[in-house]
């Protein structure tokens, strides 16, 4: 019985181990933002705490609650394209600020 339960404390010594083990991924995972400089706080911490997933889920939020500054505000007013570039247009960033991003 002894040995028994040796077996599995080392079983389970042996699976913590190859778990600590494992290749750190970044929090975002596999899915990184495609800028690597950022003009705003807003989309630098989203991506930085959960790449495109949280940067897209931040801006459509942040969408729902400037909409009433801006009546028709949708992500084709300052994005040129969408996934995966998330290309601005010229006026974008300009349009960010002025409905109070940061
Ligand atoms: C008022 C303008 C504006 C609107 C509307 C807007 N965005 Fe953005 N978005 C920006 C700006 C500006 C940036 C870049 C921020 C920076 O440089 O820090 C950005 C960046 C992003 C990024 C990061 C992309 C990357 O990989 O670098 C994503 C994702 C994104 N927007 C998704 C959306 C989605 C989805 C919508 C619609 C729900 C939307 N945006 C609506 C201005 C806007």
């Amino acid at each position: 019985m002894h040995s028994m339960k040796t077996t599995v404390v080392l079983s389970l010594l042996a699976s913590a181990v190859v778990i600590a083990a494992l290749p750190r991924e970044p929090a975002y995972g596999a899915d990184p933002c495609k800028r690597t400089k950022f003009e705003t706080r807003l989309v630098a911490d989203a991506c930085a705490a959960g790449g495109t997933p949280r940067a897209k889920d931040v801006m459509k939020k942040w969408v729902k609650d400037v909409k009433s500054k801006q009546a028709g505000l949708e992500c084709a007013t300052c994005h040129s394209k969408l996934a995966p570039t998330y290309d601005l247009k010229p006026d974008g960033l300009a349009t960010f600020k002025k409905l109070g991003g940061q």
